[in-house]
């Protein structure tokens, strides 16, 4: 187990705002240390990938973002979204599972996702904004609609209320603790709890990328974090794209 913030975290806290990501990274920007967060009751803004919305019911969600300042080569950070996941996912009930690169999955609905957004200021060391955000309390009437996975949450899934600041710190400790283990030696070690947590290994899937769909069957993912697909016999690496489809 990890030791619940063993030092005081800075954790600045918001009933509501735009989005947590904007201001953690101004606090960045200002210098804020590692492993400062700011967390929210309800964002009226909140940002997912590829220009996506998240949106959440007022206390319902935890929903926060986290300033990482990694200390590895830039080529390495493609792994960061699945360092976050694995962090996230071993802490959270309902085991749930990591479908790369950046959703969290119970029963095959997803009840969080990450959000990674590195900044490279003009002058100092780059940094990267770990945005979470995490269906806890929802009711099934309160479930955004999605056009891919469908959402579901931590109380459906397990059918009892979360503790949102209780998991948040227990969380926000093992983030610390992950992105230690990557800072000292990447991500290579932390491959076999990722394979342990892999939601798309031995499926078939197809992704979605810029110049057309590609078909194969997930093979989990390698050193730096690339999603391994196996394409008419060859094992093929892909950092890029977006898991469209899981074929079975
Ligand atoms: C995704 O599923 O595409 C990522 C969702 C990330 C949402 C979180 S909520 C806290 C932080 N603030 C945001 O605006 N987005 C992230």
């Amino acid at each position: 187990m990890d030791p619940v913030d063993p030092q005081p975290r800075n954790v600045i806290t918001r009933a509501s705002c735009p989005s947590t990501q904007d201001i953690a990274r101004d606090e960045a920007l200002a210098g804020a240390p590692a492993g400062t967060a700011v967390i929210t009751d309800h964002q009226t803004a909140g940002r997912g990938r590829r220009g996506r919305t998240w949106t959440d019911p007022p206390g319902t969600a935890l929903m926060f973002s986290y300033v990482a300042r990694p200390r590895r080569a830039l080529a390495e950070l493609g792994a960061l979204p699945l360092v976050a996941g694995i962090a996230i996912a071993e802490r959270l009930p309902g085991r749930p599972r990591v479908r790369w690169p950046n959703d969290l999955v119970v029963d095959g609905g997803k009840v969080a996702g990450i959000l990674v957004e590195a900044v490279t200021p003009p002058d100092g060391d780059p940094f990267a904004i770990i945005g979470v955000g995490i269906n806890a309390n929802l009711t099934a009437e309160q479930l955004p609609t999605t056009d891919r996975l469908p959402a579901t949450s931590l109380r459906i899934a397990t059918g009892e209320e979360v503790d949102r600041a209780a998991l948040f710190h227990e969380v926000a400790a093992h983030l610390d603790a992950c992105l230690a283990a990557f800072d000292a030696d990447g991500f290579a070690p932390l491959l076999p709890r990722y394979a342990a947590l892999d939601d798309l290994a031995g499926r078939a899937l197809e992704l979605r990328l810029p110049d057309g769909p590609v078909r194969g069957a997930a093979r989990g993912v390698d050193g730096g974090g690339r999603l391994l697909l196996e394409v008419d016999g060859e094992i093929r690496p892909f950092s890029a794209g977006e898991v469209e489809r899981v074929v079975d």
